[in-house]
């Protein structure tokens, strides 16, 4: 069965429950503030076609951080509820609980159209994807539409249980499209030379999305703190770099494949004592000194990536070259960035939450072909070709 899409469904008239992923950065302090505003912009066009065709009622419903099932200041909605009345130019109503007795009766009153659920995970059961808390917040709609691509990897009772109450009631919106086109593109149809870029902490988090791609692409690019477990297991000296000891062992794991030839190591690296020191040096080769802790990638390194990326036809980034929250280790993450801004006729997908803010804070975003709303939803999309919530939509569930 196919995925329907909230463009094939008839809204007109209908109440409508739509997940959305809201989960945005907000300031740590009152009054919280929304830092980052992307994945609410990128809901937009979802929200406001549901209510051009004309929707009775528009219920959105979205997680916000890890509250572990109880009511935290800061993690209430109200900021989202402001941002959204402000795009959306209408009145925005934040419910008490998502499971408020009183959502029913707002559903029958002529105002206000657009409703927004308190936090789901203010309950243990959305995370418990629990039955009962499913079919509570299905009451709510006649149509569930589901355009949380950043959340869809999660089974929980907003995203896959719900499912079981509406089977033909169930779409998928346009972000959720976008966000699948732009990775199908990757996983299974790669205009090649196809580069891959991983970098990033842990081996460990990513030896799945590696070994998913080893057979498929051209060159595998592998830098920051990923990159100190393979020189490692290599043999080469990696100082006081992040390096932990089962990471070299799935690096030596990994090198031992024949495909491994087309994994690229730096060549030099920025390193200090620790990030704080302001005594950086540049190494002239691969090796790192005892005592000294590789930061960044080196400007031999970014010439290497260079060469090899000025060709490619496909690039997917998963994962920063270095410490880029730092502007002295910055250097490799954000030339990555306007490298792949500068490729010409070359799908560029960025995808994976310290990636996404790289490219957002180089100024380079608007010149990636795509950018993923999700981090882990993207990764986990690439080594399974699919999602529960997508599958939850595709199959419907019992
Ligand atoms: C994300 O930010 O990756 C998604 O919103 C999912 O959040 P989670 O990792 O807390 O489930």
């Amino acid at each position: 069965m196919a995925i329907q899409y909230v463009n094939e469904v008839e809204l007109d008239g209908k109440n409508v429950i739509a997940r959305f992923d809201f989960n945005v950065p907000l300031t740590k302090t009152s009054p919280y503030e929304i830092i980052d505003t992307t994945r609410i912009d990128l809901a937009l066009e979802t929200i406001q076609y549901i209510l051009d065709q004309g929707a009775k009622k528009l219920v959105l419903m979205s997680h916000l951080g890890r509250p572990q099932g109880q009511f935290k200041e800061e993690y209430s909605l109200e900021p989202i509820a402001s941002y959204l009345a402000e795009k959306l130019k209408t009145e925005v109503l934040l419910t008490e609980s998502c499971t408020d007795h009183g959502i029913k009766t707002l559903l029958n009153l002529p105002n206000p159209r657009v409703i927004l659920l308190q936090n789901l995970r203010f309950h243990k059961e959305e995370t418990a994807n629990d039955h009962e808390f499913a079919k509570t917040l299905s009451q709510y709609g006649d149509i569930y539409v589901n355009d949380a691509f950043g959340t869809a990897h999660r089974k929980h009772a907003s995203t896959y249980e719900i499912n079981s109450f509406f089977k033909k009631n169930a779409c998928a919106g346009f972000l959720l499209k976008k966000e699948m086109n732009a990775l199908d593109q990757v996983v299974n149809n790669p205009k090649t030379p196809f580069v891959a870029i991983v970098g990033g902490a842990k081996v460990s988090d990513k030896i799945k999305i590696i070994e998913r791609l080893l057979p498929q692409v051209n060159h595998l690019i592998i830098g920051g703190a990923m990159a100190y477990p393979f020189l490692k297991a290599k043999g080469i000296n990696v100082g006081a770099s992040l390096c932990r000891d089962e990471d070299v062992a799935l690096a030596r794991s990994i090198l031992k494949q024949r495909t491994s030839k087309k994994i690229i190591l730096p060549i030099d690296h920025l390193c200090a004592m620790d990030p704080n020191n302001p005594n950086i040096m540049t190494t002239k080769d691969a090796h790192i000194d005892d005592g000294m802790m590789a930061l960044d990638i080196g400007p031999q390194t970014i010439s290497e990536f260079a060469y090899i990326l000025k060709d490619a036809k496909t690039v997917l980034w998963n994962g920063p070259m270095g410490f880029f929250e730092k502007e002295d280790f910055s250097k490799g993450t954000f030339a990555i960035a306007h490298l792949l801004a500068e490729l010409k006729d070359c799908f560029t997908l960025v995808g994976g939450g310290d990636s996404v803010n790289a490219v957002n804070q180089s100024g380079k975003a608007q010149a990636m072909s795509h950018v993923s709303t999700g981090g882990g939803a993207s990764l986990e999309y690439i080594e399974q070709g699919t999602l529960p919530g997508i599958q939850a939509l595709k199959f419907g569930i019992n």
